[in-house]
């Protein structure tokens, strides 16, 4: 029988969990986008002490399903960070599932316009739930090569 997906606050032991779920996603997902240089940074950026920092200072969602980690996203005041799917389970909703569950803590908090930093692999995603593209930014990251993403925003709207 397919186990049941919960989603749930996470805590600071499931720091090592969510960490090895966004590494997996960001070697699966990013190398035929990014440069091995931004991969690396991208990695290095989501590292245990900035996942425990989020937990208990923001709103983190983890999805699971039984005892395996299947998604997360962290609302930092008004922002979106660290929205992640295991590639396995990508395509069928959950990453609609975690943003909607983000808004609506969002909204709960009086924010009324989110914002987040979209990958360019993330990026039609976020336009099909409503985001829009506020500006674009390049880092330079080693071996002289760049690591570009989109600051986008979205109105919040009273449901
Ligand atoms: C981006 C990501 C979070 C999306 O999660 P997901 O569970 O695959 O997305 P969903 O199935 O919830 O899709 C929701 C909507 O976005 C659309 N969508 C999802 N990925 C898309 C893509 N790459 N291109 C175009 N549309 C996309 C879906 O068609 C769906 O539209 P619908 O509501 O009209 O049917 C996930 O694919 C992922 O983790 N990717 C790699 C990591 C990443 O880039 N994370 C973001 C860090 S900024």
């Amino acid at each position: 029988m397919a186990e049941e997906i919960i989603m749930r606050i996470a805590k600071p032991q499931d720091a090592d969990y969510l960490r090895k779920l966004v590494n997996e996603t960001i070697d699966t997902c990013y190398f035929h986008i990014y440069s091995q240089e931004a991969v690396d940074y991208f990695k290095d950026y989501h590292n245990r002490t900035n996942i425990v920092n989020d937990i208990l200072e923001g709103h983190c969602l983890i999805l699971t399903s039984g005892k395996e980690f299947i998604g997360t996203g962290t609302l930092l005041g008004s922002s979106a960070r660290r929205v992640f799917v295991k590639p396995a389970y990508q395509n069928m909703g959950f990453g609609k599932k975690i943003m909607h569950g983000l808004e609506e803590k969002a909204m709960e908090n009086g924010v009324r316009i989110m914002d987040l930093d979209a990958s360019l692999v993330a990026y039609s995603f976020y336009r099909a739930l409503g985001y829009e593209t506020q500006a674009e930014y390049v880092i330079p990251v080693k071996n002289g090569q760049n690591l570009r993403y989109y600051k986008m925003i979205k109105k919040l709207e009273d449901k």
